[in-house]
């Protein structure tokens, strides 16, 4: 089942511009402090290539598809990277076990002609790595790399050593990508806007802390004030609504006009996450009705018991 609709939200006057709305306190004005690489526990390789992954890469993909559309270049600017490759036989993705109701669900899946062309991109990448004896998942620097055209430029960010060592490992000598052991936060304010002016912004911060969706927006809305053109896709996890909706409302509030939300609720279990969406400003304007389409073949391939459902907002601001 989806829920589809187009969202309608006062746009601020110019005075209210970049205020956060009452329900959703921003740190206005502060720094965006990252907690001490020591402090985060948070390790991807646990779900790599899970129900969330699968929605973010299949999202990144169809973006990064229609980037591709025009020959001059872009940067694609990833600011929480992750560690780039993951080892789905390896000990972490082992003891979860999340990817086999994520990817292992779409290769294990008859896939009709019109979905596998939208599911193209990213299958492309991912399928021959998931495949044969070591089975492995690219995190979103990687997919990104392979779907980016010579002349194109990524900066993938991490903190967490051990992580950054394995991104930059990963991405090795090739020219188009840069790693940085950096903030992801400081990152988006230094790499924005890049000199290319066209792109896309990934945020998929570990949400470890609290105040993940005050940050986020906080962060976004100053991007956004630089770089009003570039592509953002920013995940998110849906415990409860009031923080992803806050979320969206202080994005609307402060003037952000061209918003698309995606969400998928795989359904059963709440013990463990079930939900998951992604904002993107500035899609590229095929793929609302693109993921129109691939949400209602995803949800009962991903589902992993009942209330398994979509949500698909288009949120125009007045
Ligand atoms: C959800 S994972 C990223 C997954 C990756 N984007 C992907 O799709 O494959 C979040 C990553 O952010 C890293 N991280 C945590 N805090 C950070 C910060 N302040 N700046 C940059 N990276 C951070 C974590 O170590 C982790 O690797």
């Amino acid at each position: 089942m989806r829920e589809c609709r187009v969202g309608r939200r006062a746009a601020p006057c110019e005075e209210e511009r970049g205020a956060p709305p009452a329900r959703l306190a921003l740190p206005c004005g502060s720094r965006v402090d990252a907690p001490a690489p020591s402090s985060m526990n948070y390790r991807h390789a646990f779900h790599a290539g899970n129900f969330a992954d699968v929605l973010k890469h299949v999202v990144l993909a169809r973006v990064l598809a229609h980037l591709c559309d025009k020959p001059t270049p872009f940067r694609v600017i990833d600011t929480h990277a992750g560690a780039a490759l993951y080892d789905l036989a390896g000990p972490e993705a082992s003891r979860t076990g999340e990817w086999r109701d994520g990817i292992g669900r779409l290769l294990g899946a008859t896939i009709p002609p019109d979905i596998a062309a939208l599911l193209a991109p990213y299958l492309d990448v991912v399928a021959p790595l998931c495949s044969g004896g070591a089975p492995r998942y690219p995190g979103s620097p990687l997919l990104a790399l392979r779907l980016m055209r010579p002349q194109d430029r990524l900066t993938a960010c991490e903190l967490v050593p051990a992580a950054a060592a394995a991104l930059a490992h990963v991405l090795g000598r090739d020219a188009r990508a840069k790693a940085v052991a950096i903030d992801g936060w400081l990152a988006l304010k230094a790499y924005v806007p890049p000199k290319e002016r066209r792109g896309l912004v990934l945020v998929d911060p570990p949400f470890e802390r609290s105040d993940e969706f005050s940050h986020l927006a906080h962060g976004i809305v100053n991007a956004v004030r630089k770089w009003p053109t570039g592509v953002y896709v920013i995940w998110y996890p849906v415990k409860e609504r009031r923080g992803p909706d806050a979320f969206v409302d202080a994005l609307a509030a402060a003037g952000i006009a061209k918003l698309l939300r995606v969400e998928i609720d795989v359904g059963g279990d709440d013990e463990v996450l079930r939900a998951c969406g992604l904002v993107l400003i500035n899609p590229p304007w095929r793929v609302a009705d693109e993921f129109a389409v691939l949400l209602d073949w995803l949800v009962p391939v991903l589902a992993r018991g009942g209330g398994a459902k979509s949500r698909l907002d288009q949120i125009a601001v007045r």
